[in-house]
């Protein structure tokens, strides 16, 4: 069941029912776009998901979401699940040019205030994707991710774009470079808790960006992601 609601100046708000499963068990869902009502259990989402090391002053803080609703609504997508939510996905508009210059994290999404967000912009980039512990692997990162294609298409962009991390690279960086992880994982060699995920989901490599966000586990560095519109005739 799909349903495009359109509320006052324009602004394409998403809301999808279906099923995750857990084993063989449906759990009904709803990804939906969130809202300001939504800020504590945003917070809630990120301080799980993102357990030290990875460095607190990087969650999100209710200046950045009231940003996020404001500023680009269609990219601000979460999961309920009996009444909670269990994950979110956050994401701006960039220029086309974004996937040619290794930028980090922080630059391009104005260290998650999206001020950079130009509606204009070609590409959909993601800021944040994020889980709950307790709800992961029921498919729910992949409905979102799903859900964020779904506006790549609605508005005629030309791909989806995000670093994503690769905190399995700390346990492998002693023997081989960034760039030649990725390629392991790439190759099916090595599992990245990460990379792996994205893949599943239908992203495919651009290549590593060097100091892309504070994060010791990836050793600092991201590989960018990419999906680009299967309806757009410049994405070979
Ligand atoms: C990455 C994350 C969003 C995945 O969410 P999730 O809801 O557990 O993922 P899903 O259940 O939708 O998994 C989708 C696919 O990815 C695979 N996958 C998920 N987690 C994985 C992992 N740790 N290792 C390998 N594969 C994984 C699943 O097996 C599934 O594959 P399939 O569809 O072929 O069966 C979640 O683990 C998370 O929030 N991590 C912490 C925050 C983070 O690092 N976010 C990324 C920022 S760049």
């Amino acid at each position: 069941m799909f349903t495009l609601i359109t509320k006052r100046g324009g602004v394409t708000l998403y809301r999808k029912h279906l099923y995750v499963f857990d084993q063989h068990q449906p759990i009904p869902a709803v990804v939906r776009s969130y809202t300001h009502s939504d800020i504590p259990e945003l917070l809630a989402i990120q301080q799980e998901s993102f357990p030290p090391p990875f460095p607190s002053e990087l969650w999100w803080n209710k200046e950045q979401l009231h940003n996020h609703i404001t500023w680009f609504p269609e990219g601000a997508l979460c999961m309920e699940i009996n009444g909670q939510l269990a994950g979110s996905m956050t994401a701006l508009l960039v220029d086309d040019a974004a996937r040619e210059e290794d930028h980090p994290w922080e630059q391009i999404t104005d260290s998650g205030y999206i001020r950079s967000h130009n509606p204009n912009g070609g590409t959909l980039y993601v800021v944040d994707i994020s889980v709950r512990p307790a709800y992961r692997k029921l498919g729910i990162g992949k409905c979102l991710m799903q859900a964020m294609y779904d506006v790549v298409i609605h508005n005629g962009l030309t791909r989806m774009l995000g670093g994503g991390r690769m905190p399995g690279y700390h346990l492998h960086a002693d023997s081989m470079t960034a760039s030649q992880y990725l390629d392991a994982v790439v190759r099916g060699e090595l599992k990245d808790p990460v990379i792996t995920f994205l893949m599943r989901c239908g992203r495919t490599p651009v290549r590593v960006v060097e100091h892309y966000l504070e994060d010791e586990e990836s050793c600092h560095y991201g590989a960018l992601m990419e999906w680009n519109n299967p309806f757009k005739k410049n994405n070979d």
